[in-house]
């Protein structure tokens, strides 16, 4: 067995579970007699060293990685910006150009010595990770989005913490709601898809659930909670990702900064307002936004997370690159980043958990 020095990279938002992948990938590597190191913030500790008053690339011991798989964030940081395939760039006219800056990245690489780099990340990290595997460098890829978007994979490591703790939110705002006779709109992440929304609304016996996959009239929505009020329940509880959209409207949008992605939010105030308006009944919004992101992950996200990072090692010594750890009951394989990256997996209008929800008389506003 050759040894080899290895390099991990967290990129993205974060999400639980991070921590338990890094321990994974480290002790999987030691117990192979390999070297492992934490690329510190994406590839920021790699690409701009100086910045770094510790250093850029941190060697991952087994003390490092000591009881970590419980802790929430990521030991060796991250960020969603400075994509190195659209790295802005201010010219000196002040106007700003996007350059791709991978095969510089995977010059460096080689020059540290690395012979295999792990990229524990999302759709747009996963983008990056593939490019640079075509530029040469072996790359494995590890599923990483509390919004569980990836294509090719049962499930990301992170969504399950989230779904978690948006059931408990929602299981809390209940007895509040039936105190004051009041909606409460609970807001939650998710990007352009449902998925947290549409479990966590469902395991928290929300009345209506609002997802991008579903375009909502928001009339609709006021007529369940009509009828509820007829029927004696006063209050309601309407559960929306903050991807959702009315029906010939657009996806609510805080902003927009240099080199990121658009910034969602605002949606669950609006949806408050209008379903205060045309009910008449008084209204509360509650958005769990990063709150998601945070804290311990679930027993099932660590195990995820664990097996995730382990068979992450287990790909680069059989020699594997250009493909993403995947969960595939009862077994974790590998498939294509290719494949992973080019689409994003959303809620199918007909999945299970959509049919149990309108069985149950949970009104999506369609
Ligand atoms: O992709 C994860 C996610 O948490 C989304 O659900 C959310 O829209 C976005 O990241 C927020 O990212 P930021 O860290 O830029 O606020």
């Amino acid at each position: 067995m050759s040894k080899k020095k290895i390099a991990i990279s967290t990129g993205g938002g974060d999400a639980p579970g991070l921590n338990a992948v890094i321990r994974a990938i480290t002790l999987a590597a030691l117990n192979r007699g390999w070297e492992c190191y934490g690329i510190r913030d994406g590839y920021n500790g790699i690409m701009m060293p100086e910045e770094f008053k510790q250093g850029g690339i941190i060697q991952l011991t087994r003390d490092r990685v000591r009881g970590i798989t419980h802790l929430g964030g990521t030991i060796i940081g991250t960020t969603n910006r400075g994509n190195p395939l659209n790295y802005p760039v201010i010219g000196e006219d002040g106007q700003i150009t996007e350059v791709d800056r991978t095969q510089e990245l995977v010059d460096l690489f080689h020059q540290q010595g690395f012979d295999a780099l792990i990229s524990i990340g999302g759709d747009g990290s996963l983008a990056i990770a593939n490019a640079l595997s075509n530029k040469g460098l072996q790359v494995i890829g590890v599923p990483k989005t509390i919004d569980n978007d990836l294509d090719k994979t049962v499930v990301t490591f992170g969504f399950n913490s989230a779904v978690d703790f948006a059931t408990e939110a929602i299981d809390r705002l209940h007895s509040t709601a039936e105190s004051h006779r009041r909606i409460m709109v609970v807001e939650v992440m998710g990007r352009y898809a449902g998925w947290i929304a549409l479990n966590a609304g469902v395991a928290g016996s929300a009345d209506a659930i609002l997802i991008p996959e579903i375009p909502y009239d928001i009339n609709k929505v006021a007529q369940k909670i009509k009828m509820r009020e007829a029927n004696g329940r006063h209050f309601s509880i309407i559960v929306v990702a903050e991807g959702a959209i009315p029906i010939g409207g657009e996806v609510s949008v805080i902003g927009k900064s240099i080199g990121q992605a658009e910034r969602l939010g605002g949606v669950g105030h609006k949806v408050g307002a209008a379903l205060e308006a045309l009910t008449g009944k008084e209204s509360r919004t509650v958005v769990l936004g990063h709150l998601l992101r945070g804290g311990t992950p679930t027993a099932e996200d660590r195990l995820i997370s664990l097996r995730f990072g382990a068979a992450a090692v287990r790909a680069i010594d059989e020699g594997a690159s250009g493909v993403m750890v995947a969960l595939d009951p009862p077994t974790v394989n590998y498939v294509p980043l290719e494949q992973a990256t080019n689409r994003m997996k959303r809620v199918p209008l007909d999945c299970d958990t959509i049919m149990t929800a309108r069985d149950l008389g949970v009104v999506f506003g369609d």
